[in-house]
């Protein structure tokens, strides 16, 4: 799995500004696979850790739909830590990079736009069995 932090991607995602509210919108062309499923992560309490897992076929992005929070990802061997606060700026995340979220702000948001229907056989939740899984 040939994944690095360098295939991570930020998409902008149109925005209609106008003074009553600005609109976004996602149409199959924003990004590279078609969205099979669409989940969003809310409630978060402070301090809460979600993620801690990478996919072997799986490609998602998030959205800061509102407030912010911190995605750490891991390919293997470096990591990087991304700041998502802005509902029209998605993070393209793609298979076999390990993930992890934190620093969720009060009320904030995390939209989920994935290429497949949940799988729990996709998930790798363990960090050696994943750096097994990049050796190959
Ligand atoms: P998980 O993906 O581990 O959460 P996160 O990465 O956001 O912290 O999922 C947590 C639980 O929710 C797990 O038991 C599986 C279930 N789940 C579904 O049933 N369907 C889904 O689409 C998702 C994302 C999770």
């Amino acid at each position: 799995m040939k994944t690095t932090i360098d295939d991570l991607k930020f998409i902008d995602i149109p925005k209609i500004i106008d003074h009553r509210g600005n609109i976004s919108v996602i149409e199959n062309d924003v990004l590279p696979y078609d969205i099979k499923r669409v989940y969003y992560l809310y409630d978060v309490p402070s301090g809460a850790v979600r993620g801690g897992h990478a996919h072997k076929n799986l490609y998602q992005c998030l959205i800061a739909l509102s407030g912010s929070f911190d995605v750490l990802l891991n390919d293997g061997v470096n990591e990087i830590r991304i700041t998502l606060n802005k509902p029209n700026k998605g993070l393209l995340i793609p298979n076999a990079i390990w993930r992890e979220l934190e620093d969720f702000s009060s009320g904030s948001v995390c939209l989920v736009l994935a290429s497949d229907v949940y799988k729990e056989e996709d998930y790798i939740r363990d960090f050696h069995d994943f750096k097994s899984y990049k050796a190959y």
